[in-house]
C-alpha cells in the first residue's frame, strides 16, 4: 500500500469544490472575502473546467485558471486542482463518436451532461491524459496547488460501457486473469450450464441484455473489469501528474456509500496519496448520523488512518426523488461526525450555489439567499470549530472490532437469481453496525485477507462469496483464540462463483460446527418467532435455513413453522476462540442483545465505560499524546458526560475537569491527555 501523504495545508481542511467559471470575475473578489471570513483554507478547483481551458483540440486558454490560482494564492486559500476529465466537452465527441457509451441494451448515450465516455475509449484516454499533462506541466510548481484531484468520483454514471471497444478491453483482461487459457475461462464461467462454452476469445461480449438470466461469473468478472478499467485511466493520469509534480500528492474522491457499489475501493485505496470520500445523505433515512458514522469507518479503513471529506452538503441536495434539507444543527453535527471517524478535511459541494445548470437546486456554502442565512451563518461557525479542532490532525482510530466488507461478496450476493432477490449487501452490513453505533463501540472494516491481529472480534454480516485463503484467515483468526461471527448465506460460493459443495455455510461449516442442508428464505413481511437465548417477543425475518448443529450450541431456535426447533443462532468453541452463526435476520433488538453477548465474550469495551444517553455518538480518535472523545448529540437531550480530570473542551476551549456538559444538540470534543 502506498503509505497516505500527508496534506500541506495546516489544521483541519476547510473548504468546497469551486466553479468561479460559472460566474463573471467580479465575483471572483467577493469569494475571496467570504472564503477568509468563513476559514477556508482549500477549495477544489477546475473540476469541470475542460471546456473552457481546451477549447479545441490541443488549443489551451489557461488564462482564468492562471488568475484563479494567483488570487487563491494571495488570499492565503490552498488549490486541490482538478484534471476536469470528468467532463470532456462537445468538440471531443464530435471528433470522437466512438467515444461515446452504449449501454447493456445497445443504446447510446450522448453528452450534454458529464462522464458520457466509454473508460475503454482510446481516444478519450488519450484527451484525458494530454490535458492532465498541459495542466501538470503548467501548475506543478504555482504555490496554491497542494494537491491533484483527479477526476470526479470515478463511475458515478459510467461505471460500465458495452460498446465493442469495451467488449475488446473486457477480452483482454479476461485473458490476463486466465493466463490466456479459455478453458480455464470455461471452467471458472460453469460454461457447460445452457450451451455457453466458449470455443474463441472474441466470442466473449460484455453482458449485455439477455432474454434469460445471464452467467453469474460472467457477470462478476464483468464488475471486475469495470472497476479495474476505471483505475487504470485513474492511475494514468496520477502517473502524468506525478511525473511533472512529484511532491503533490494526488487523489480521486471515492463515494463509499449512497449504495454506489461499481468500485472494489480496496483495489483503489493504495494507488493513492491522500484518500478522499464524497458522503451525501438519503433523505429516506432517518438515522442519516448511522450512515455518516460507517461510511467514516469505511473509508479510514481503506485509507489506514486519517482521510478527507472532499464533498457532502450544507443542506439539501438535488439529485433524490425529494431533497430534504438539513435540521438546525444538523451542518454542524454531520461535519464534525465525519472528523469523529478520522477526516482531517472538511469540504463541501459546493462554494457558491449555482445559479444556472443541473445543480441549480442543490445547496451550498453560500446559499442563493446569500450571507443572512442560517446556512451561512452555520458554515462561518464550522470554520471557527474547525480552527479549534487543529490538534486533531493525523490522530487516528481504536477499533478492537473488525467488520469484514468485500466488493466482490457485495457483486455477488446481488447478482440476479439467488435464493433470495432481497438481500442488500450494505443493508446486512449496516443492521450488525447499527447496534455497535448505539453502544458506542468502534469499529474498522477489513478485507477478508487482512492481517486481524490487533482484533478481538471479527464480525462477518455478509460474506456470501470468499475465497479459500480469505475463509483460512477467518477462521484462522477464530482459532487462535478470536471472537468469530458470521451471518446468514456467508462463504456459501468461492471467488468464481461455485458453490461449496456438502452443506451451507459451505467455508465456514467447520469453524461454525453446523450444517445446512436446505435453505428456507422467508417472504417479505414474513416473520418467524425465536425461543433460547433471546429477549421475550424476539423473531426474525428475510431468511432461515433447515441447520443442525455438529459440535456448536444453539442459542435461539424457531419458535414455530415447519422449521419449529431448529437452531437460528448457534455458538462453537473453535480452537482457542468462539465462531457464532446467525442463520437468519433477527429483529433489531434481538440482534443488539445477541451482539451484546458476542461483544462482552470477546471482551471488547465501548468507547466510553460509563452509559452513554442514548442518540450520543461517542467516538475517540487516539493521538500522539491525547486521546480526542467526541460527543454529538444526535437525540436533543444534552448530556454530562464523565471525562478525564484534566481534560479540556476543545470547541470552547475550556477546562473540562471530570465532566464534560453536551448542551442538547451540540458537540464536545475533549482533549485527553495521555497520562
Ligand atoms: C457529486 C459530484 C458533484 C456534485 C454532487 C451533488 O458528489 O461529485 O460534482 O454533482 O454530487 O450532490
Amino acid at each position: 500500500m502506498t503509505a497516505q501523504r500527508t496534506l500541506s495545508v495546516p489544521g483541519i481542511a476547510y473548504g468546497g469544490d469551486y466553479n468561479p467559471e460559472q460566474w463573471p470575475e467580479e465575483v471572483w473578489a467577493e469569494d475571496m472575502r467570504l472564503m477568509r471570513e468563513a476559514g477556508v483554507t482549500m477549495v477544489s478547483v477546475g473540476i469541470f473546467s475542460w471546456a473552457l481551458m481546451e477549447p479545441s483540440e490541443g488549443v489551451y486558454d489557461f488564462s482564468r485558471m492562471d488568475r484563479l490560482l494567483d488570487l487563491l494564492h494571495e488570499n492565503g486559500i490552498a488549490a486541490d486542482l482538478a484534471t476536469p476529465t470528468a467532463a470532456p466537452p462537445a468538440w471531443f465527441f464530435r471528433a470522437h463518436p466512438e467515444a461515446l457509451p452504449v449501454d447493456k441494451d445497445g443504446r447510446t448515450l450522448f453528452y450534454g451532461s458529464r462522464q458520457t465516455f466509454c473508460p475503454s475509449s482510446p481516444a478519450y484516454r488519450d484527451a484525458a491524459l494530454r490535458i492532465a499533462g498541459a495542466i501538470a506541466e503548467r501548475y506543478a510548481d504555482h504555490p496554491a496547488v497542494v494537491m491533484w484531484h483527479v477526476h470526479n468520483e470515478y463511475g458515478c454514471h459510467n461505471a460500465a460501457c458495452y460498446c465493442d471497444t469495451s467488449a475488446a478491453a473486457f477480452r483482454r483482461w479476461l485473458r490476463a486473469r486466465y493466463g490466456d487459457d479459455l478453458d480455464a475461462l470455461n471452467h471458472a464461467w460453469g460454461t457447460t450450464f445452457w450451451s455457453q462454452w466458449y470455443y474463441d476469445w472474441d466470442e466473449i461480449l460484455p453482458p449485455r441484455a439477455t432474454g434469460a438470466v445471464p452467467n453469474p461469473t460472467h457477470q462478476l468478472d464483468w464488475r471486475r473489469f469495470c472497476s479495474d478499467e476505471l483505475l487504470s485511466l485513474c492511475t494514468a493520469e496520477r502517473d502524468v501528474l506525478r511525473e511533472a509534480a512529484p511532491a503533490i500528492p494526488a487523489t480521486t474522491n471515492f463515494m463509499v456509500m449512497q449504495n454506489f457499489d461499481a468500485l472494489d475501493y480496496w483495489r483503489w485505496a493504495p494507488e493513492l496519496d491522500v484518500v478522499s470520500n464524497d458522503h451525501y445523505l438519503m433523505s429516506t433515512d432517518p438515522e442519516s448520523e448511522i450512515d455518516i458514522a460507517l461510511g467514516g469507518d469505511l473509508v479510514r479503513s481503506l485509507a489506514g488512518g486519517p482521510w478527507l471529506l472532499m464533498e457532502h452538503s450544507t443542506g439539501a441536495v438535488n439529485w433524490q426523488p425529494v431533497n430534504r434539507a438539513k435540521r438546525l444543527g444538523e451542518l454542524r453535527r454531520n461535519a464534525l461526525a465525519h472528523v469523529a471517524r478520522g477526516a482531517d478535511g472538511i469540504a463541501y459541494f459546493q462554494w457558491r450555489a449555482a445559479k444556472a445548470g443541473a445543480e441549480q437546486w442543490h445547496s451550498a456554502m453560500l446559499p442563493h439567499a446569500g450571507t443572512d442565512s442560517q446556512i451561512w451563518r452555520d458554515v462561518v461557525r464550522l470554520g471557527a470549530d474547525l480552527k479549534a479542532l487543529a490538534e486533531v490532525r493525523g490522530s487516528t482510530g481504536t477499533a478492537e472490532v473488525a467488520i469484514v466488507w468485500d466488493w466482490d461478496a457485495r457483486w455477488a450476493l446481488e447478482l440476479p437469481s439467488q435464493p433470495s432477490g432481497e438481500l442488500r449487501f450494505q443493508d446486512l452490513v449496516r443492521d450488525w453496525y447499527e447496534p455497535l453505533w448505539r453502544a458506542g463501540v468502534a469499529v474498522d472494516f477489513v478485507r477478508p485477507d487482512a492481517d486481524l491481529s490487533r482484533y478481538r472480534l471479527v464480525l462477518a454480516p455478509s460474506l456470501y462469496l470468499v475465497d479459500d485463503a480469505g475463509a483460512a484467515n477467518l477462521t484462522g483468526f477464530a482459532e487462535r483464540g478470536g471472537t468469530f461471527a458470521v451471518g446468514f448465506h456467508s462463504g456459501a460460493v468461492d471467488e468464481n462463483c461455485h458453490v461449496r459443495l456438502g452443506g451451507y455455510p459451505g467455508a465456514f461449516r467447520d469453524a461454525l460446527g453446523v450444517r445446512t442442508d436446505e435453505l428456507f428464505p422467508l417472504l417479505p413481511g414474513e416473520s418467524l418467532g425465536l425461543t433460547g437465548d433471546v429477549p421475550d417477543g424476539a423473531g426474525c425475518t428475510l431468511w432461515s435455513e433447515r441447520l443442525r448443529l455438529a459440535g456448536a450450541e444453539a442459542v435461539a431456535s424457531y419458535a414455530q413453522g415447519q422449521l419449529a426447533g431448529v437452531p437460528a443462532v448457534t455458538r462453537h468453541a473453535h480452537g482457542a476462540g468462539t465462531a457464532w452463526y446467525l442463520a437468519t435476520r433477527p429483529d433489531p433488538a434481538t440482534l443488539a442483545s445477541l451482539l451484546d453477548r458476542i461483544r462482552d465474550e470477546a471482551g471488547v469495551q465501548p468507547v466510553l465505560r460509563t452509559a452513554v444517553p442514548p442518540g450520543v455518538e461517542a467516538v475517540r480518535r487516539r493521538g500522539a499524546d491525547a486521546d480526542y472523545l467526541f460527543l454529538i448529540d444526535h437525540a436533543g437531550d444534552g448530556a454530562d458526560v464523565p471525562v478525564a480530570p484534566d481534560a479540556t473542551e476543545l470547541l470552547t476551549g475550556k477546562p473540562a475537569s471530570g465532566s464534560v456538559t453536551v448542551p442538547p444538540g451540540d458537540i464536545a470534543v475533549v482533549r485527553e491527555p495521555h497520562s
